[in-house]
C-alpha cells in the first residue's frame, strides 16, 4: 500500500448536476442491480433496471433503490407505481438475461408493458401484486416501507425502501443453507456509462483478529 501524492478537488457546489452525476457513476461502483417490478393502479406491470441499490439491513430484511427523477422534471413510471400499490419485486441480475434488461431500461410511456418489450415472463407473486421475472435466478418480494426524497427537480432522488417478505431462488442455485450459489447466479454490476462487470473474479478474506 502507499499514498497517493496528490489529489484533485471536484467542488459539487461549483459544478453542473450532469457532471456530478457522471463523476460519482465512475467512483461508486461496482452497484448491484435491481430490477424492479411494480404494477400501476390499473394492474399493468412494470418492470425497470436500478443501480442505486442495495442491501440495508436485516431486522426486518429491506432493502432500498432510488428512481431518480428525470432530466425533464418528470417521475420515473416506478415512482408512480409505488405511490398508487406500495409493493414491488427486486429481480437480481445474472449475465443470461443483460441484453433483455437493457433493453427493458428503455423509457417506454406510461402504460407499455416492459415484460412484452423485453421478453420476459411473469410469475406470480406470493404475497404481493406486482409478478415476477421467472428468467432471473433470485426475486426478492416486498413491501414498501417509505419513499424519502433526496432534493428536488431534475436528477433528484427518491429513495424507495422496502421489506422483504419472502426469497424466490432457483432450485439448482439454492444451496443447503438457504443461501444462493454465487457461482450459478451470476450476477452483474454496473459501473460507469454503458460499462458492466461480473462476480467471477472474487477473492476471500478471512475476519480480522485483534
Ligand atoms: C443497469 C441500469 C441501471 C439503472 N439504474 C438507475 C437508477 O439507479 N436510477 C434511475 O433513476 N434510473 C436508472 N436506470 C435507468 C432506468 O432504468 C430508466 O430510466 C427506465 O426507463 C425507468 O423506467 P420506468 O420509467 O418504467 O420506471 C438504470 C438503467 C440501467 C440499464
Amino acid at each position: 500500500m502507499k499514498p497517493y501524492p496528490n489529489f484533485t478537488q471536484l467542488t459539487c457546489s461549483e459544478r453542473a448536476g450532469r457532471d456530478n452525476f457522471k463523476t460519482m457513476l465512475s467512483c461508486v461502483l461496482p452497484r448491484p442491480i435491481a430490477f424492479v417490478t411494480t404494477i400501476s393502479a390499473d394492474g399493468v406491470p412494470n418492470l425497470a433496471p436500478f443501480s442505486f441499490f442495495n442491501a440495508i439491513g436485516s431486522n426486518p430484511p429491506a432493502v432500498m433503490f432510488s428512481p431518480c427523477t428525470r432530466a425533464d422534471g418528470t417521475d420515473k413510471d416506478t415512482l408512480h407505481n409505488l405511490s398508487a400499490v406500495e409493493e414491488f419485486v427486486v429481480n437480481v441480475v445474472s449475465h443470461d438475461i443483460r441484453n433483455a434488461m437493457n433493453q427493458a431500461s428503455f423509457a417506454y410511456a406510461p402504460g407499455v408493458n416492459e415484460f412484452e418489450k423485453a421478453g420476459f415472463t411473469p410469475i406470480e407473486s406470493r404475497f404481493i401484486q406486482p409478478p415476477r421475472v421467472a428468467e432471473s435466478p433470485v426475486q426478492l418480494e416486498c413491501k414498501l416501507i417509505k419513499i424519502v426524497p433526496v432534493g428536488d427537480g431534475p436528477l433528484s432522488a427518491n429513495i424507495c425502501i422496502g421489506e422483504i417478505l419472502c426469497f424466490h431462488i432457483a432450485d439448482e442455485a439454492l444451496l443447503e443453507n438457504g443461501t444462493a450459489n454465487v457461482e450459478k447466479i451470476d450476477l452483474l454490476g454496473r459501473l460507469g456509462g454503458p460499462d458492466y462487470s461480473t462476480t467471477r473474479d472474487r477473492f476471500a478474506l478471512e475476519k480480522p483478529t485483534a
